[in-house]
């Protein structure tokens, strides 16, 4: 095993237990990373079950054609997951897929690599995309952003206390001279931030928050889990993990509309068995236990939810 492929996937086993894999059955990776779920499903699979992976950043699907080239049923897509519902059509696999796994978030290769700007620790340029060929890096938003904007994103999507004052720092800071890296951002997060009781890293909250941003993370997932119902077969299972409590809720909230009675069925005299539910939760939410939070702590704010198409 080379090194790109030694990132340590989250909840591994539980999130492909989750999926009831069937040996001749298709399934999909929303996000191959370095292929750790992916090689535990093809394990699984016999001669014609079937893998699509997609990621959105080309060194994930460097690894892919590197990891499983020349396995027949192994095909990486290098698209954003939001586009399942048209890869799939264009397969012709609408209402026929046996799983769909989402592992959101970055990947450990991708924070651990400073030229890719997820990290406030190492000096790199302040990109922040997983998808380097789309989109606007971290730098350019941040050159012309209002400061009501980047007060609102470090708000919402990171839950800092102090993004005003942030913002104000970075409009202060960019008019003197352009902020294009990593530490220099951190810099300026720290300047304003208390330290006092500050358990993380001054700047933890603010990357966050601009890097869900960027990649538009929490809208794509909604996108996405809205068409998973359709991509699914009828006992398809849907396995999503979520590093973020605003990610989990998404996903919270979507599986429990999906397992609701539809509320214009409420006042009409029918039975509740014939009730119709798009989907059922299965089993509680699962985080990561003892052994594997020993083994690698970035698994601490992991949560897997999961559900399965029902009609
Ligand atoms: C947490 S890692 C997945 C790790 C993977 N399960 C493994 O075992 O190696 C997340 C991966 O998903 C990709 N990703 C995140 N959001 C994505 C999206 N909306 N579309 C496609 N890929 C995405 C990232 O580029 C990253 O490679």
């Amino acid at each position: 095993m080379t090194e790109k492929f030694t990132h340590q996937p989250v909840l591994l086993q539980e999130a492909v237990d989750a999926l009831a894999i069937k040996a001749d059955g298709i399934y999909i990776d929303g996000t191959f990373g370095r292929g750790g779920h992916s090689a535990l499903i093809l394990s699984q699979l016999g001669d014609v079950g079937r893998l699509i992976a997609f990621d959105q950043d080309p060194e994930a699907i460097a690894v892919a054609h590197e990891r499983f080239a020349g396995d027949q049923r192994f095909e990486i897509v290098h698209e954003n997951f939001s586009v399942l519902g048209e890869v799939v059509k264009a397969k012709s696999l609408t209402g026929k897929v046996d799983g769909v796994l989402l592992d959101i978030g970055v990947s450990s290769p991708q924070f651990d690599d400073a030229e890719r700007g997820f990290s406030f620790s190492q000096s790199g340029p302040l990109d922040m995309r997983m998808n380097p060929q789309q989109g606007i890096s971290a730098a350019e938003w941040l050159s012309k952003a209002e400061a009501r904007d980047i007060a609102r994103v470090l708000r919402i999507y990171g839950e800092e206390k102090f993004a005003n004052k942030i913002a104000f720092a970075i409009i202060d800071q960019r008019e003197e001279n352009p902020i294009t890296t990593t530490l220099e951002l951190a810099n300026i997060i720290s300047a304003v931030v208390p330290k006092k009781n500050l358990k993380k890293h001054p700047a933890t909250r603010s990357f966050q928050a601009i890097r869900i941003y960027i990649n538009r993370e929490l809208e794509v997932l909604q996108e996405t889990l809205e068409q998973v119902n359709d991509v699914l077969a009828i006992g398809g299972r849907l396995s999503v993990i979520s590093f973020h409590s605003l990610e989990d809720r998404i996903t919270k909230r979507f599986i429990k509309k999906m397992t609701s009675e539809p509320s214009a069925l409420h006042d009409l005299p029918i039975k509740n068995d014939d009730i119709i539910k798009p989907m059922k939760k299965i089993g509680k939410s699962i985080k990561a236990g003892e052994k594997e939070l020993e083994k690698n702590p970035r698994a601490r704010s992991a949560v897997l939810r999961v559900a399965e198409r029902v009609s």
